[in-house]
């Protein structure tokens, strides 16, 4: 089977270029953009032999697997763009229990603080299946000349493999019982965003999103450490606020509104990191 878009992604205007080897999604559809592309456009692959995650580290993407990339130019006004990546979580959380019904139970409160069982979000941009990483989100953004702004959503689902020797857990759909294919995955993904675009419409929806998201996010309510560069600051996870950031509220009753950091629960969120 090859990689399509679906008839709701035809008809808002999407775009595909497809490969079945590539150095790395994000870099093509950035070169697009360099190039003066005019957006929505998926770049996808299920092998990328150069991709990159967060923090500078490399995104391990063996056939099977499923890398996404989208183009979008003058996705929302300043600061909005920075959201989008909740919206892009939530398509893909959709299109899990779409293509993958077997696996992808949609989790209430009580189950995701409880450790993640089943199908969870993550602060900021993971997704996570019993606990453990099956899908991970890059946003980079780029202005072009003319001041227009550029966002490339990176979108790195484990299919049939897990990484090897990463920090964290993690596990495959395959290995958690789904049977299903990065192409078919893809489809249900690129359907689901027009829902989730139109809802965050160019960052004006965003409460919207945010409830969604918060119904779905692991160890809301739970302990958590948040690693932010050589400092750990560990408490209670709060909410998210209008902005995306993360609001974990500490031991004295302050709370602290985190941009940027790594996220741990459970067992990690106490012990030294
Ligand atoms: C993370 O570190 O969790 C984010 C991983 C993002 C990986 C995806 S795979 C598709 C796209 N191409 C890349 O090189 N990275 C992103």
């Amino acid at each position: 089977m090859a990689f399509a878009l679906g008839p709701k992604a035809l008809a808002a205007g999407y775009r595909l270029s497809a490969y079945e080897s590539i150095g790395s999604t994000s870099t093509e559809a950035m070169a697009w953009a360099t190039l003066g592309d005019p957006g929505k456009l998926w770049v996808v692959a299920n092998e990328q032999t150069a991709g990159h995650g967060r923090r500078g580290r490399g995104w391990q993407t063996p056939a099977g697997n499923l890398a996404a990339s989208l183009l979008l130019a003058q996705p929302g006004h300043g600061a909005a763009s920075a959201t989008l990546g909740f919206a892009a979580g939530l398509a893909l959380e959709s299109a899990i229990r779409a293509a993958a019904p077997s696996v992808a139970v949609s989790v209430g409160l009580d189950e995701a603080s409880a450790g993640g069982d089943r199908l969870a979000l993550k602060w900021p941009n993971d997704v996570l299946l019993n606990g453990a990483k099956i899908a991970g989100i890059l946003l980079e953004a780029v202005t072009r000349p003319g001041a227009e702004s550029v966002v490339v959503i990176g979108i790195g689902v484990n299919v049939l493999h897990c990484p090897k020797e990463v920090p964290y857990p993690v596990t495959s759909l395959v290995e958690s019982g789904a049977d299903l294919s990065a192409e078919t995955l893809f489809t249900a993904l690129a359907e689901a965003w027009i829902d989730q675009e139109s809802l965050w419409n160019q960052g004006r929806g965003f409460a919207a999103i945010r409830d969604r998201w918060l119904e779905r996010a692991a160890g809301l309510g739970a302990p958590i450490a948040v690693k932010i560069g050589a400092d750990v600051f560990r408490g209670t996870f709060e909410t998210i606020d209008d902005e995306g950031r993360l609001i974990v509220r500490a031991g004295d009753g302050s709370s602290r509104a985190i941009s940027a950091g790594e996220v741990h629960f459970g067992a990690a969120a106490t012990a030294a990191l």
